[in-house]
């Protein structure tokens, strides 16, 4: 059965490409350039005559974009583009949950096919090689098997809807400091063990139809049109056929370009006439500087794509937006995605019976964050904060004031004048100043336009710390909602520190004086150091960008109507210098940055260099326990599987997700570091108070001659083998 299925895939896929073909060859010089060049911001020219109809794309990765103008950064402010606003894909990495990952992709197809788009500008797949990279929030993590496993299921569900996932951005785009231009350099060994898995698996398990290049060089090549990533690695060796689309603005050279492997050239300027696959490339044609051939190639991939999708067969799905349905896995996947890192007396979850007052203090209990972070910003439907989320589960007959506690700019980075994208190619968006995002040192132009400067932020501040701190004692509960925002987890630039902004480790240390059992809520994409009043604190939940239901979510956490089962994707470090990119100096550099560190990123680093982590890899809380018993290694075919007993010995019902990692049994010694150990398996397993199950882990590779840890976390090993 399944050999006959094979066979007729095969049969199909052969049948594309000729009929690709032939249509190619029937296509005039103008019609193919047409094709493979952005003839308006999101959307590629179509060929009426013969029924090829354009290529229309979208982002992002938490739900369709709002509808811009053709040839502007423009948004048209309709009333019909809003969208379910989905937990961004940190978020999604902390679930730890691949149905749920096969859920979200399902979402975002259905409403791109909604919306009438084609191409999904999704997801992003880049490592987490620093907590400062600006982007953090739009990526999974920073192990390539976590997100090569979670990104896998969400680009297939995504392409059930005969809409094309674009995996982004390749390769080793980590930075957003002159993301533009910045040349990275890597030992090829670190490039192929942690940078290009995830895409790998993306394109040929995932079978994403579609993958988007990366601004940045590689070797002195820019990514777009670079030989060796697009041509050596992607065609020849993956032997990949699907399209490649560029980042918007991230080609250089029409030569370099048409002969590379990049099939359609996408930028952010309105001369879409004058992009160098356009009228340039049909010019050098004719002038025979390039060959018409370079670009059949590329006509044939987007029309085998364009069959793929059932654009022309009359054969394709319809799609579907902001239906009941995807409400429920935002909030399916918000609820799973949150992470419970301290709870040290077993404060949480909190009563809501018994109690007439709570205080929630901090801008984040009411900040809505949808509409921001650069291209993946979303208009939502409807975006509840945790407030709301709050008042809504306790119902009316307890009161819950707010206090801001701490504010920031936001209110003022909008000025009104150009886009950020439109003006990101001249700026390479370097320069916060001009994207509204982050406080640098020097007071920012809209806080000058509000006739305000740091010393009047600081007195609001001053006075706003002052008014929670007085209020706190004498409330039932008191929950302090902070994080990041958007003027930090933001496209185009990175953040300079991994401090809490806005003076929110002095309003978290005075609530605590004041109030010992302040609950501690922090939102954000990326960890913050948190050494100033992390020992004080008894109970600290960290929550993402959680979507449209981010803020109910949270609220059932906080009072006990989920139990919270979110594990850290990445490691949360205590200082900045304990990240290796940090340690050697290597980040945020403006011409060129040299990934030294090799392999030892993340956890693999921390454990390496036996740096305490303030939270590791992996971790995360229960409101129950789990006992893990019998572990063994088990072999079905070619397959490995480690097969343990999971059993919930608390009393209250919840989820457990069992990792595992491989430790070489002899220590290899890479970079003259040690490698001790890498995830290589992970299951999430569902238990009713004393219930027990046995657990099969799909294992990476074979675990033979090596030691296994499983374990509740990298550093809560639980059994060796
Ligand atoms: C981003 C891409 C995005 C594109 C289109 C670029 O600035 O890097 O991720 O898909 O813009 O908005």
């Amino acid at each position: 059965m399944a050999s006959n299925q094979t066979k007729q895939m095969e049969r199909q896929a052969k049948q594309y490409w000729n009929q690709a073909r032939e249509l190619t060859a029937s296509l005039t010089l103008d019609e193919k350039v047409g094709m493979i060049h952005g003839a308006s911001l999101f959307q590629t020219k179509g060929v009426e005559r013969l029924g090829i109809p354009p290529l229309v794309m979208s982002d992002g990765p938490m739900g369709i974009r709002q509808e811009f103008y053709p040839d502007q950064w423009k948004a048209m402010g309709l009333t019909d583009d809003s969208v379910t606003y989905l937990p961004c894909n940190s978020a999604l990495a902390a679930t730890w949950n691949r149905r749920l990952a096969k859920e979200m992709g399902n979402v975002l197809g259905r409403e791109a096919r909604g919306r009438g788009k084609d191409v999904i500008l999704a997801p992003g797949i880049n490592l987490k090689r620093s907590p400062l990279c600006g982007r953090n929030f739009e990526y999974f993590s920073e192990d390539p098997y976590l997100t090569k496993e979670m990104a896998v299921p969400f680009i297939q569900g995504i392409q059930n809807w005969d809409v094309a996932a674009c995996v982004k951005h390749f390769a080793v785009n980590n930075q957003e400091t002159e993301r533009l231009w910045v040349d990275v350099t890597i030992d090829e060994e670190a490039l192929r063990t942690l940078y290009l898995p995830a895409f790998y698996d993306a394109l040929k398990k995932g079978g994403s139809y579609t993958v988007m290049g990366a601004y940045n060089r590689l070797y002195g090549e820019y990514c777009c049109q670079s030989q060796y990533l697009l041509g050596d690695i992607l065609r020849k060796e993956w032997e990949y056929d699907g399209v490649v689309i560029s980042d918007w603005g991230g080609v250089h050279d029409t030569e370099a370009a048409a002969n590379s492997q990049l099939d359609i050239e996408m930028s952010v300027t309105y001369d879409f006439d004058e992009y160098f696959m356009a009228n340039p490339l049909k010019q050098a044609i004719e002038e025979g500087r390039i060959p018409e051939t370079a670009i059949d190639e590329k006509v044939t991939r987007i029309l085998v794509l364009m069959m793929r999708l059932h654009m022309m067969d009359g054969k394709r799905k319809s799609g579907a937006y902001n239906t009941e349905e995807h409400r429920k896995t935002a909030l399916s996947v918000a609820r799973e995605s949150i992470v419970l890192l301290k709870n040290k007396k077993g404060q949480l979850p909190l009563p809501a019976k018994g109690i007439k007052r709570v205080l929630v203090i901090g801008e984040n209990g009411v900040c809505v964050h949808a509409n921001g972070g650069g291209s993946a910003e979303i208009k939502a439907l409807y975006e509840i904060s945790p407030l709301m989320g709050i008042k809504k589960c306790l119902g009316g007959n307890v009161k819950v004031d707010f206090l801001p506690g701490y504010c920031s700019n936001l209110e003022e980075t909008d000025n009104g004048e150009i886009n950020w994208q439109e003006a990101s190619l001249e700026s390479g968006h370097k320069d916060r100043e001009s994207s509204g995002c982050q406080e640098g040192n020097a007071p920012l132009p809209f806080e000058k336009k509000a006739g305000k400067n740091r010393e009047d932020l600081r007195k609001k501040r001053d006075q706003l710390r002052e008014e929670a701190v007085k209020a706190a004692p004498f409330y039932d509960q008191v929950i302090v909602i902070g994080g990041l925002n958007h003027q930090y987890d933001c496209e185009g630039a990175d953040r300079k520190d991994m401090k809490l902004p806005y003076e929110q480790d002095q309003l978290i240390c005075q609530l605590l004086k004041v109030r010992p059992d302040t609950v501690v809520v922090l939102l954000g994409g990326s960890p913050v150091e948190m050494g100033e009043w992390i020992h004080n604190a008894d109970s600290l939940v960290w929550c993402w960008y959680g979507g449209m239901e981010g803020g109910t979510a949270l609220a059932e956490v906080l009072y006990g109507l989920v139990n919270p089962s979110g594990r850290l994707p990445e490691s949360f470090y205590k200082r900045l210098e304990d990240c290796s990119a940090h340690a050697i100096g290597e980040f945020a550099k403006e011409d060129q940055v040299d990934y030294r560190e090799g392999i030892y990123v993340g956890y693999r680093y921390l454990d390496a260099s036996q740096i305490e982590p303030e939270f590791c890899f992996g971790h995360g809380l229960s409101y129950t326990t789990f006992s893990y018993h019998n572990g063994r290694l088990v072999k079905e075919g070619e397959d490995w599987y480690l097969s343990c007993l999971i059993t919930n010995t608390g009393n209250c019902h919840g989820s457990e997700v069992v990792q595992v990692y491989v430790r070489p049994s002899v220590p290899s010694k890479e970079g003259g570091m040690e490698l001790f150990q890498e995830l290589k398996g992970f299951e999430k397993v569902e238990l009713k108070p004393g219930e027990s199950q046995m657990v099969f882990v799909k294992l990476d590779g074979n675990p033979e001659g090596k030691r296994i840890a499983v374990g509740a976390s990298s550093r809560d090993i639980r059994m060796l083998l």
